[in-house]
């Protein structure tokens, strides 16, 4: 079943983050040499990279840079500190950003502001290690999602939660991509979802690259696709579990949640235990970023909308638990998301 090979979202070479500018795709691949964490902030913003597990990543190779001009230019800890502001302020969403930074500053602390060509050595291990992680960690949320999807199964996804939201092979995609090739007969549907047609642009082009049978459909094509007995499973992706279950997820996650219950189809969220902030206790609390209005009035930079029309675009929306049949983690499925099961979850090791 499987096609060519998936593209690297990104990689480390030449004392460098080469990261691909996903904004080209799929007309173009072009690789955006980082060599400074600033770099890696802007990347992050403006969505060269994008898809929390990939921001985290992205986040951790930042911090060698930054470790590495410290060391150069004798700036000290308190300049990586301030990268790390700069890069945790980047994109403020996924929680998966600050658990990547977190985890590279409790390395900084043990060395106790010391700053130097050994802190950057083992930061660049710890990022490499984290990328690493991630890649494998898709594949078990690939392995155990699988089970959820039947053979003949007909998937609405939205976004892109594949190999391009991450280090490789994807959460949600990566469950369609274990199931595919388990040998289970799939038909996909991919929403383009506006406004940056992350479906549209990239899951369309992951899927034909994997030859996993692909139609893409509008955003607004998801209620007709219901009431037409179009779909049996919905899985998507997440940028954060608060500890109730609750989900952000890109814009346009929510009324599909509502539509499955409507029509009594299972909806999964595929994410990595990363992606679960129990500091939260419900998806309330969790920042939704608003993302520059011109991303709706202009399609390719032409003008759409009249100017002087005002415009609401916030880039996540929050799927409340009780919509969620399944979270597919690395460490297992978790069937009724609340604190409890959530927090026995990251206290367990995997499975
Ligand atoms: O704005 P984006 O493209 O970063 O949004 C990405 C998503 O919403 C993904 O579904 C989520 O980050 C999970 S990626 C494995």
């Amino acid at each position: 079943m499987s096609g060519a090979e998936p593209l690297r979202t990104l990689y480390w070479e030449q004392d460098s983050l080469f990261l691909l500018d996903q904004r080209l795709l799929p007309g173009k691949i072009s690789y955006r040499r980082c060599r400074s964490a600033a770099d890696v902030a802007a990347a992050i913003k403006n969505m060269v990279v994008r898809g929390a597990p990939a921001i985290g990543v992205s986040a951790a190779f930042a911090m060698v840079l930054a470790a590495r001009e410290a060391a150069g230019d004798g700036s000290g800890a308190a300049a990586i500190e301030r990268a790390a502001a700069a890069l945790r302020s980047s994109r403020p969403t996924a929680v998966n950003l600050d658990w990547a930074l977190r985890r590279m500053e409790s390395l900084l602390e043990r060395f106790g502001g010391d700053t130097g060509e050994e802190l950057t050595a083992i930061l660049l291990r710890e990022a490499r290690t984290i990328l690493e992680e991630d890649l494998a960690t898709n594949r078990r949320i690939g392995a155990h999602g699988a089970s959820l999807i039947p053979d003949g199964a007909s998937i609405l996804t939205h976004c892109n939660a594949g190999a391009l939201a991450t280090a490789g092979y994807g959460t949600a995609l990566g469950v369609i991509r274990a199931a595919a090739a388990a040998g289970k007969r799939l038909q996909v549907y991919v929403d383009e979802t506006r406004p940056l047609l992350q479906g549209a642009r990239l899951t369309a082009l992951e899927l034909l690259r994997e030859k996993i049978p692909a139609v893409l459909v509008t955003d607004s094509c998801a209620g007709y696709l219901f009431s037409d007995d179009r779909i049996t499973v919905v899985i998507v992706g997440a940028d954060r579990i608060a500890a109730n279950g609750d989900t952000a997820n890109k814009i346009g996650t929510y009324p599909l949640a509502v539509l499955a219950k409507r029509h009594r189809v299972p909806f999964y969220v595929a994410a990595p235990c990363s992606t679960i902030d129990l500091s939260l206790e419900s998806g309330r609390e969790i920042a939704i970023e608003e993302r520059d209005p011109e991303e709706i009035t202009t399609l390719n930079g032409d003008r759409i909308a009249p100017a002087g029309i005002a415009a609401f675009n916030p880039a996540f929306d929050v799927t409340p638990a009780e919509l969620i049949s399944a979270i597919v983690t690395e460490r297992g499925l978790l069937h009724r998301p609340c604190r409890a099961a959530l927090e026995n979850l990251l206290a367990k090791g995997e499975e």
